[in-house]
């Protein structure tokens, strides 16, 4: 199961470094994903600027202090804390522990818009 993941992550980055994927993606949709379900640990924009977690890194963070913040952000899932409580529809999850709150679905393509939607936040 981890191979997998690890093949799926190396797939995702060497697509990422190749440029496309961001680029496919529709950022505006990508938006409403991370509005919905990244806010509930991340500061994703200036509309929850005082939400999130402490302890977890601002998007704008993300995407500003790291040149590799595409690869972080097409291979999420596959970093912790993700795994825990997201799932990628028609792949394995990443572990059989219980859900430690409540459980976000999301596609491929889910993915690939919030990387879109990450690109728009690089200053
Ligand atoms: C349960 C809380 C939680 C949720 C929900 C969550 N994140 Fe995170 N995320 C974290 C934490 C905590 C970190 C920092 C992990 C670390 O530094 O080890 C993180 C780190 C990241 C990173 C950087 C990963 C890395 O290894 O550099 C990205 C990209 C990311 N999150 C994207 C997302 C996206 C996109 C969503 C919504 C679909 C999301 N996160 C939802 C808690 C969360």
């Amino acid at each position: 199961m981890r191979s997998w993941a690890t093949a799926i992550a190396g797939l995702l980055a060497g697509l990422c470094a190749a440029g496309p994927v961001a680029a496919a993606g529709d950022a505006a949709k990508g938006g409403e994903i991370a509005k919905l379900h990244c806010t509930r640990c991340h500061v994703v924009g200036d509309f929850n600027r005082m939400g999130g977690i402490e302890s977890t890194p601002s998007f704008q963070l993300l995407v500003n202090a790291f040149e590799d913040y595409q690869d972080r952000f097409a291979s999420f899932y596959l970093r912790r804390p993700h795994g825990l409580v997201i799932e990628i529809k028609d792949t394995p999850r990443l572990t059989d522990l219980p859900d430690n709150a409540h459980r976000i679905t999301l596609t491929l393509d889910d993915v690939e818009n919030i990387a879109a939607f990450a690109a728009t936040l690089k200053k």
